[in-house]
């Protein structure tokens, strides 16, 4: 059995992990599973008694931010079991925007605190035949989300898992991350739409250093 890793070790936190682990248990595709888990994540982000203070800020001027989603955002790690799942928060200020991104894994995704806007994506281009250093796709924005304490959506790959994500609130936003990998430090992509470009993206986590990097390409 994988690791299991509490950064932030509660009786509710420890209790949703078991509701997720005993449901995951019971379904072998994504779309039951997450219907099952809606109810409990939507009770989570709605509980003012389990997110310690410091997992909803960014981080103190003199702290080592390891994760790479950008200047001033936070993603703080808050538990995970080996590669297979992770449950992780992310904080923006004011105004500031992710780069536009994947996941690769299934997830639920909700808000905690703050408000925020997704732009969800997808790629238009011929990924059939995708190969590591491709530096081209196309990307057609299919919906925009405004969403606050409460709200959720689905990442079910393809669908739904590409996205941006921008703080409309006058105070920062939290928003709460379950997701079937320990995403933090899958290599995934980051897009630039405008320019039609991927690359190969580590988020990292801002409390957690990531145990591997991403491999250098091999010129062939
Ligand atoms: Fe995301």
């Amino acid at each position: 059995m994988a690791k299991e890793e509490y950064f932030v070790d509660n009786e509710r936190i420890r209790s949703f992990i078991e509701t997720v682990k005993t449901t995951a248990n019971e379904h072998e595709q994504v779309e039951p599973l997450l219907a099952d888990l809606e109810k409990p994540f939507g009770e989570l982000l709605t509980d003012d008694d389990w997110l310690p203070e410091m997992y909803q800020k960014l981080p103190p001027d003199d702290y080592e931010d390891r994760g790479e989603m950008g200047e001033d955002i936070a993603q703080w790690l808050l538990y995970r079991e080996g590669h297979d799942l992770a449950l992780f928060t992310l904080v923006l200020p004011p105004g500031a925007k992710t780069p536009v991104h994947d996941h690769l894994a299934w997830g639920l995704v909700g808000i905690y605190d703050g408000e925020q806007r997704e732009d969800f994506y997808r790629r238009v281009n011929d990924d059939d035949h995708y190969h590591p250093d491709d530096e081209y796709a196309e990307l057609e924005k299919v919906r925009t989300e405004q969403m606050e304490r409460g709200d959720f959506y689905e990442l079910v790959p393809p669908n739904n898992d590409i996205h941006s994500v921008t703080t409309t609130s006058t105070e920062p936003s939290v928003s709460v991350h379950l997701l079937g990998a320990d995403v933090g430090c899958i290599e995934r992509h980051a897009f630039n739409p405008e320019e039609k470009e991927i690359e190969r993206f580590q988020s990292g986590y801002t409390n957690i250093e990531c145990d591997v990097t991403l491999e250098p390409l091999v010129d062939d």
